[in-house]
């Protein structure tokens, strides 16, 4: 029965209804669309994507290069989510503006907020240059020399592509590099804050209820596009007008019930699903521990200091809160391919594979690929983990040590040619004021007495007593003068004497060996692509995510996490009551939140049985740069935003199983009535199109 299941997955029979899978928007037609349609979606693929009219796609906007947002009005007013729109939020907070805390909503648009160097980015056109991008790749290249004929190629075709003036174009690899895709953009850099919720409403929950279900979380902010006189992307000008959209997204008041259709649209950024075994065993039972424990040592640290202090819990909110998020998702990775049996399934799938490779007799070519990678990722396991840990401790958790960091590559970039000197010193001291915008040395002192202890076992915590780093000015003091007597300074330093050696064996040891370890198992990746489609050609491939466009489809589901237990795919305001601890930081709710409740003062945004929805799941495969992405009806209607993955379903970067994956989203009636309710800015409101498909009302 489960390996039925596990079959079902790979190799299906077309018609069904089938979900699973980030779908390019532009080839919806044919399977896809049959799929949708049998879930109960009454779009076209045209509705979804078209070059020559407006459609779905014009409204879906890649929020910063991270997260997805959409156009819901004429004017340019754009949704995301609050953890996405969280670092804006943050710089325009202080202690006396805590919009963290109290949250902000612009009453009319000169109160709108710019935003430095935020951009949204649309997708005007898709084109498949497969055979642009390949032509004259052969076998018998070594990698390097493929991979520098196919960027040289990339380039070229790009510079022949029709575009307007203020248009970009990108090209991506699809199916690790056996298709190839190009992409016209339009990139929009004024975008300014509208609103965002109270951290209690956008943040509900915070990490004890990050990831998991059920959920009450308020996971959204509004922005809004401004462009110049021409509607066309400008930098940041006071003479911007509200940008008019191709299409905008209207709003269903209706919401969605469980088993109805809904897609999610938008901009996932990596995905693995074509692992063989062994990858998937190395990643979760040696890679991700390490990872996790190394995080949790830093979070142990910040997490205490930010319950002690206001002002460091301002400071340090963005980076917990990227820290926390991989730390628990991986986590829930690890439980949910142990649970679901992942590792034994995946080597039952490869079984079926050999077997196909010796019926087509295909054994001569790619009979030797599963165990080449077993000895592959033997191989590289150990430099892998080793490489990833330098990041963890020297890149993501400790600051000093990303400082040193940084000053390394500068030191570098003047050895290699001196005239550098200007360029690199300016980029060192932008990396220092940014991080001492938001620097507590005592929090990152106890911080890098957690994590270094995983890296290196002589941890010298004194050196917080000497370098000049962990103060900006006699940091920036440090790099005046000429190149020469910075570096000479700089050698003197106690933190970059501590460090240096170990940046050194990072880049002329571990990342150099890495570097030579990875890149056959990713030609062995592209091979094994390839392998899969020609020996099961009825599977049904889609494309790993990488951060381009896509549409994933299924619909409004619960799910049974464990025995007995079932969750109902959708949580009300009654659930957000059940969880307040008045002032807790994860589960306080505002005193208007409550009144409101208490008085039912629901406006138009209950459902039918009287309640305001909150959150609900779906089976959408997403991921990562999902957040944000809009929940879209049968109709083309918003009625969501996803935000988030159910713990259990994290593994679906993955494995996606239909039976315990799911997304999260946020109902959109939850942010309308924030919206006109709680913060009573009806104006942005009445600037949106509230429609009722099911009940036809007007
Ligand atoms: N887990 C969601 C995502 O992957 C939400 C993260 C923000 N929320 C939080 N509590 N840290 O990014
Ligand atoms: N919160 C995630 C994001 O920032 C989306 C959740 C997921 O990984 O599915 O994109």
């Amino acid at each position: 029965m489960r390996f039925l299941k596990f079959l079902l997955l790979f190799i299906t029979i077309q018609v069904s209804a089938q979900q699973g899978g980030m779908w390019i928007p532009s080839l919806l037609e044919g399977m896809n669309e049959t799929e949708m349609t049998n879930l109960g979606s009454k779009l076209t693929a045209k509705d979804i994507y078209d070059v020559n009219n407006s459609s779905l796609k014009d409204a879906i906007g890649h929020f910063n290069g991270g997260c997805t947002s959409e156009v819901i009005s004429d004017q340019g007013l754009i949704l995301t989510n609050h953890h996405c729109g969280f670092g804006q939020i943050q710089s325009h907070s202080s202690l006396e503006n805590d919009y963290l805390k109290d949250g902000f909503w612009a009453m009319s648009l000169d109160e709108e907020l710019p935003n430095e160097s935020l951009f949204i980015e649309f997708i005007v056109r898709i084109e498949d240059v497969t055979t642009q991008v390949l032509a004259g790749v052969t076998d018998n290249m070594t990698e390097k020399e493929k991979q520098s004929l196919i960027d040289r190629n990339s380039n070229t075709y790009q510079k022949t592509v029709a575009k307007e003036d203020w248009q970009d174009t990108k090209v991506k690899s699809f199916y690790e590099g056996n298709q190839y895709f190009l992409f016209v953009t339009e990139r929009f850099e004024d975008i300014r804050l509208v609103g965002a919720p109270p951290t209690s409403i956008g943040k509900f929950g915070s990490d004890t209820d990050n990831w998991v279900f059920p959920r009450h979380t308020g996971d959204f902010a509004m922005f809004r596009i401004y462009a110049d006189a021409n509607n066309r992307p400008a930098k940041y000008s006071k003479d911007n007008k509200p940008y008019k959209p191709k299409h905008f997204l209207p709003i269903s008041l209706d919401g969605v019930e469980e088993g109805d259709f809904t897609m999610v649209f938008g901009f996932p950024g990596r995905t693995a699903e074509y692992l063989p075994a062994v990858a998937i065993q190395h990643i979760t039972e040696e890679f991700n521990p390490t990872n996790i424990a190394i995080r949790e040592a830093a979070l142990k640290v910040i997490d205490a200091k930010m319950k002690e202090s206001d002002a460091v819990r301002i400071k340090y909110a963005s980076k917990q809160a990227r820290i926390a998020n991989a730390w628990k998702k991986w986590i829930g990775e690890n439980l949910g391919i142990e649970k679901s049996d992942a590792v034994t399934k995946r080597r039952a799938f490869e079984a079926t594979f050999t077997k196909a490779l010796k019926e087509k007799g295909l054994e001569d070519k790619y009979g030797n690929i599963l165990s080449d990678f077993d000895t592959l990722y033997k191989d590289f396991a150990p430099i892998n983990i080793k490489r990833r840990n330098f990041i963890e401790v020297f890149l993501v958790t400790n600051e000093l040590m990303q400082m040193t960091f940084r000053a390394y590559q500068m030191e570098e970039a003047i050895k290699a040619d001196p005239e550098n000197f200007e360029k690199v010193k300016a980029r060192l001291v932008g990396t220092l004021q940014g991080i001492h915008k938001n620097y507590d040395v005592g929090v990152d002192k106890g911080v890098f007495n957690n994590v270094m202890p995983f890296y290196n076992k002589n941890v010298e915590t004194s050196i917080y007593d000497k370098t000049a780093f962990t103060n900006l000015d006699q940091a920036l003091k440090l790099l005046e003068g000429n190149a020469k007597d910075v570096l000479k300074k700089l050698n003197k330093d106690a933190a970059y004497k501590y460090a240096k050696p170990l940046i050194e064996d990072f880049y002329n040891n571990i990342d150099k060996e890495y570097q030579e370890k990875n890149q056959p198992i990713t030609a062995l990746q592209t091979k094994y692509m390839t392998a899969l489609m020609e020996a099961l050609p009825n599977a049904r491939y889609f494309p790993d995510a990488n951060s381009t466009l896509r549409v994933t489809y299924g619909q409004v589901r619960g799910y049974s996490p464990r025995d007995a237990v079932y969750y109902n795919p959708v949580s009300y305001l009654d659930g957000v009551i059940e969880k307040y601890v008045p002032g807790d930081y994860e589960f306080d709710v505002p005193e208007k939140l409550l009144e409101l409740h208490k008085n039912k003062d629901f406006g138009q945004y209950a459902d039918s049985n009287g309640k305001v929805p909150v959150c609900f799941l779906g089976t959408n495969h997403t991921t990562g740069g999902n957040s944000g992405s809009p929940a879209i009806d049968a109709h083309g209607n918003l009625v969501g935003l996803n935000f988030d993955r159910v713990w259990e379903g994290t593994m679906s970067d993955m494995n996606y199983d239909p039976e315990i994956c799911r997304n999260i989203m946020v109902d959109v009636r939850y942010v309308l009535f924030i919206v006109d309710k709680f913060a009573g800015a009806t104006h942005l409101i009445d600037e949106m199109k509230l429609v009722h498909p099911k009940t036809n009302k007007q």
